[in-house]
């Protein structure tokens, strides 16, 4: 059969000429088709015979013509694109998702306070994590032998130093290194010997604020503290100072928050009305000496937020643990939906 010759013929070319070449011993001036009707004694053949043979005649070449040019479409780009496109798009098919990530909420929050305290005229300063013991606790005024080392258990590291185990160290650097007045915050990863809890963590975040200059009071840090949560809470907000020991702060003071939930009635997030939230007081003179201040001209005062704190309450989460889940499912769910 001619149809079955000219397919498997097709079905070998490899190159656009090798299907002209095909093309033409088919259908060409000579080509088998053709020569069809010429071999053919049309006067030999009743009127019926004549009409069948034309009929078949002109079938047979519209199937080569059609079976040639799909070969030729194969080598067109147009062809080869067209089928590629019907290979590769099945709208059938479910799509599939591509995850983007999300900031994780601490960095968030972080983020956040930076926005806020740099509009205050706060720098944000980087800070390394591994600290000397003398930045860690000698130069805000924990000697060795004071009790407030009992109250940090620590990692050190087997060149004596230690993981922080809180940003408080960076108060004396900074001094050293800019002097008075300064305004700045070091928000960071902090690290204590603590087993885990949904409430504790060995792992956590902090930002330390340090602000000296001539004649900074407590009106100064209070000012401060309550624009700082009345941006993070988006609300006015009110706090209240209970004292507060803490060696590197004279008078040293806890901060709270009147609870957000309850507005101070009391309630199961707060007890009594009231969050304790950021330890804070007035720059121990000793600690403006380490940095290379005079306490007669200056002072300053001081605070350590816990971020990871901050973030739990203002995101509603009740267990620490997750923080440090790698979990991604936890951190979408407080990405902002750009
Ligand atoms: N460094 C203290 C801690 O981690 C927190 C702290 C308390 C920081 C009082 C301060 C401060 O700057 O004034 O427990």
């Amino acid at each position: 059969m001619i149809q079955d010759e000219l397919l498997t013929e097709l079905a070998q070319v490899k190159t656009p000429d090798e299907a002209e070449q095909v093309r033409i011993k088919y259908l060409g001036r000579k080509g088998i088709i053709t020569n069809l009707a010429k071999e053919t004694d049309f006067s030999q053949l009743s009127p019926e015979e004549k009409k069948n043979f034309g009929r078949e005649l002109n079938q047979l070449k519209n199937f080569a013509t059609e079976k040639i040019q799909e070969t030729v479409n194969r080598f067109s780009v147009h062809g080869s694109e067209k089928t590629q496109i019907h290979r590769l798009l099945d709208l059938t098919v479910p799509g599939s998702s591509c995850s983007l990530g999300a900031l994780h909420p601490i960095s968030m929050v972080q983020m956040e306070l930076e926005e806020i305290f740099e509009g205050m005229g706060f720098t944000v300063l980087d800070s390394p994590e591994a600290e000397t013991e003398f930045n860690n606790f000698e130069s805000i005024n924990i000697p060795s032998d004071h009790p407030a080392r009992d109250m940090q258990d620590t990692f050190w590291l087997q060149n004596e130093m230690v993981l922080r185990t809180h940003t408080s160290s960076n108060q004396v650097r900074a001094l050293k290194r800019f002097g008075a007045p300064f305004r700045g915050i070091f928000p960071g990863r902090c690290f204590r010997y603590e087993s885990i809890d949904p409430s504790h963590e060995n792992t956590f975040y902090q930002c330390e604020g340090l602000m000296v200059d001539r004649h900074i009071s407590v009106a100064h840090l209070i000012g401060v503290m309550k624009t700082l949560l009345s941006e993070v809470f988006r609300r006015d907000v009110k706090v209240r100072l209970r004292p507060g020991f803490f060696p590197f702060v004279e008078p040293g003071f806890e901060l709270d928050l009147n609870c957000l939930f309850c507005g101070g009635s009391g309630c199961s997030t707060c007890g009594d009305g009231w969050i304790e939230l950021i330890p804070c007081g007035l720059t121990h003179p000793k600690v403006l000496e380490f940095g290379g201040i005079d306490p007669n001209e200056f002072s300053g005062f001081a605070f350590g937020l816990g971020l990871t704190r901050l973030a739990m309450m203002k995101y509603g989460i009740r267990d620490i643990r997750y923080f440090n889940s790698g979990d991604v499912r936890f951190y979408e769910q407080f990405a902002p939906i750009i």
